[in-house]
């Protein structure tokens, strides 16, 4: 049985999530390891909140909380909503943990030491009133394209374009409004990643089976972008993990922190020893290096386009240019974007379905479904209220509820609640058993290779399968004048329950516990044999109906979404 190691990018602690980031990372990472973990395989599934760089300061000022304080609460607020979607995280960390500081200014120590440092000197801006550094986007001002008095010196919010400091019209200080700003020299450290450019050329190259989306982003990055220049790694900011080389003060570097982004990707190691630090693991070593187990591992990353640079150029550069034996990904699974109902979603207008707010107003699977099921897999894809409530209505609420409730509920009345005895397969039932056994293995396939879409609509197929059956068979035709037959048909409808609810516990793994509650069948196994599945209730078996699965979304409640969620 392979060993998985599951890494879901890491969401940035300043705000909420919304839909968009949870189907483009989070989300088919948990699917992956529910169904790996059902297939019996060993898993390791790991995710952090990104807790550094200026959106978190920004976002603790903001809430006048020292940025610690704000990071801590925030974090608390990330990993209840992630209970409450069903993200089966191993170990939920935090990119702030002391693992990660010492992590990190580790990799730096190794790569100075294998040549891989250059200590550049450069101009910045310095808030004289503020004392500090600036970083590009703590400086105001007007664009000079299109004037817009609020610019950000990295980019203009208002027309997009992209910015120098230099070139804002009365420049200030977004902290303080400070105007009193000059260039100083200051000193940061840059990655040399131009000298391992062949060996990341080869590593990508070796990569026969990522996804198109995965590869095209990395080549293009690799060969013509400016993807391998010298990237610099250290930032005048507070709030980080202090530059040092390993252990060691580094010489100048007083009162700088590595980049959000050279720290970030780092945490996925030091997230497993969080695990193991937790009492939770024993073992990190076995997962992330290859000298000591780490050989046998496939390892998984899940996240969306916009982060795949990092994680095949800078990320890998990392740990090649230590010259140690870690653990490279093998294989990347990325996303494109969701859009929100003929738009995008868009955190500061409130626009779009924040997670928090998903879960007040309905549990978790219906989303998980919806989500997972117009994954923007190999395009963008769109979140509608219409989409939303047909896709509930239909798949969830007419097909795998309406099946469930139909058959318990039909035995009930004529037999009890508990599975009859009597009767023999004959023809229906052995079309049943061959044509759910193609279907299952295709949806095996589809998951092995991560197609979600694929996976979720043979899954589809396996629930209609019960109801076509039922519809051909007709039990309360039957049960007029042959009982042992229609015994049999209601005893292989009934045990479609707990196999509909092990094959779909990846994707609502909390509808599936109920059906195996309510069928009072815990502890199965993956259904190998779909024969030997439809006689885990025998005859005599007692079960209870369940209370209504899926409730069907009304056209009254989508109109009201619809506009509570608009936006400003
Ligand atoms: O795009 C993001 O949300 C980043 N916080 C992802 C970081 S993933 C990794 F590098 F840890
Ligand atoms: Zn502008």
């Amino acid at each position: 049985m392979t060993r998985h190691l599951i890494t879901s990018a890491i969401p940035y602690i300043n705000g909420i999530k919304h839909l968009g980031n949870l189907i483009g990372s989070q989300l088919p990472a948990d699917l992956y390891a529910r169904y790996q973990r059902e297939r019996g395989c060993e898993v390791l599934f790991l995710c952090a909140t990104d807790e550094h760089g200026t959106p978190a300061e920004l976002a603790a000022a903001k809430a006048n909380q020292p940025v610690s304080d704000y990071c801590a609460a925030m974090h608390e607020t990330h990993a209840q909503i992630a209970t409450g979607f069903g993200l089966s995280f191993d170990h939920f960390g935090r990119s702030s943990s002391q693992q990660n500081h010492k992590l990190t200014q580790h990799f730096a120590g190794r790569l100075n030491d294998a040549g891989l440092i250059e200590e550049k000197n450069e101009s910045q801006v310095f808030s004289v009133f503020d004392d500090r550094f600036l970083p590009d986007r703590y400086i105001q001002g007007t664009c000079p394209a299109c004037g817009y008095e609020n610019a950000r010196g990295d980019q203009c919010e208002n027309c997009t374009k992209q910015l120098d400091p230099t070139d804002l019209i009365n420049p200030r200080s977004a902290i303080s409004g400070s105007t009193d700003l000059e260039i100083r020299e200051t000193k940061h450290l840059y990655l040399r990643q131009s000298k391992l450019r062949h060996k990341l050329d080869a590593w990508i190259n070796s990569q026969t089976d990522w996804p198109v989306l995965t590869t095209s982003i990395a080549k293009k990055w690799l060969h013509d972008g400016d993807g391998l220049q010298d990237r610099g790694i250290t930032r005048d900011l507070d709030w980080g993990i202090p530059v040092k080389r390993g252990d060691q003060p580094w010489p100048d570097m007083e009162n700088k922190v590595f980049y959000v982004w050279f720290d970030a990707p780092i945490e996925y190691i030091a997230c497993a020893q969080e695990w193991v630090d937790s009492g939770k693991g024993d073992n990190w070593h076995r997962w992330w290096r290859i000298d000591q187990g780490a050989n046998d591992v496939r390892y998984t990353q899940f996240m969306g386009k916009d982060n795949v640079p990092f994680h095949t150029l800078s990320f890998p550069a990392t740990l090649i240019g230590s010259g140690e034996p870690w653990k490279q990904v093998d294989y990347i699974k990325s996303f494109n974007y969701l859009n929100y109902d003929g738009g995008q979603f868009s955190t500061s207008l409130g626009r779009g379905i924040f997670m928090d707010q998903a879960l007040e107003i309905l549990p978790a699977d219906y989303w998980r479904w919806w989500l997972l099921s117009n994954c923007p897999e190999n395009s963008d894809s769109e979140f509608t209220w219409e989409s939303f409530q047909i896709g509930v209505n239909k798949d969830l609420a007419d097909v795998l509820g309406n099946f469930v409730s139909r058959i318990t509920k039909f035995c009930r009345t004529h037999f009890g609640e508990c599975v009859p005895d009597g009767g023999h397969y004959g023809n229906h039932e052995t079309a049943l058993v061959n044509e759910l056994t193609q279907r299952i293995r295709d949806y095996e396939n589809y998951m092995d290779t991560i197609e979600i879409r694929k996976a979720s609509q043979e899954l589809r197929a396996i629930w209609a399968a019960g109801n076509e059956y039922l519809q051909n068979v007709a039990p309360w035709t039957t049960i007029k004048d042959d009982l042992d037959a229609a015994a049999v048909q209601v005893r292989v409808a009934l045990n479609l329950i707990p196999l509909y609810a092990i094959l779909s516990r990846p994707f609502i793994p909390m509808a599936a516990s109920r059906l195996l509650e309510a069928m009072n069948a815990l502890g199965l196994e993956w259904p190998d044999n779909v024969r030997t599945a439809l006689g885990v209730l025998p005859a005599g078996h007692p079960f209870t109906v369940p209370d209504v699965l899926f409730a069907k979304i009304t056209d009254a409640q989508r109109e009201n979404w619809q506009s509570r969620f608009a936006g400003a």
